[in-house]
């Protein structure tokens, strides 16, 4: 029987974490890292093979964008929840500002290394 469980509201559920509606990264250290609650790759036997293919690949792509580019979202076009969708999507779209980081302000961040 599938069981489909919303990450979203585990997410967004007092009991498990402090201010759950503030984007707050520490909460991920793995000194407050609740297992159960915490569940992006499911859990168990059957919890993804590749999760740590996957975590390498968003950081890559991350340090990649972050390299070269500033990037904001501003409060007049913040993304809203699909309440349509079985998993947790935008409903909106989401819309970011980027601006490119110098190429010179790189350069000397290289040759600073
Ligand atoms: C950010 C990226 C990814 C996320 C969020 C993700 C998430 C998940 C989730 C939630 C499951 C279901 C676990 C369960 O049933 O409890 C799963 C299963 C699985 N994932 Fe991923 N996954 C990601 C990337 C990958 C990658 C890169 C691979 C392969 C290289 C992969 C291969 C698999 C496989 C084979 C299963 C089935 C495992 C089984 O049923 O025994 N995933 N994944």
């Amino acid at each position: 029987m599938p069981i489909y469980i919303s990450l979203y509201g585990l997410g967004v559920d007092s009991r498990f974490w402090d201010e759950p509606e503030i984007y707050n990264p520490d909460r991920f250290t793995e000194s407050n890292n609740i297992p159960d609650a915490y569940i992006p790759f499911g859990i168990g036997p059957r919890m993804c093979v590749g999760m740590k293919v996957g975590q390498l690949h968003a950081k890559i792509v991350l340090a990649l964008l972050l390299r070269d580019y500033e990037i904001w979202q501003t409060k007049d076009n913040e993304s809203v929840l699909d309440p349509r969708s079985t998993f947790t999507a935008a409903g909106n779209g989401i819309y970011l500002h980027f601006k490119e980081i110098k190429k010179i302000i790189q350069e000397e961040w290289r040759d600073g290394l």
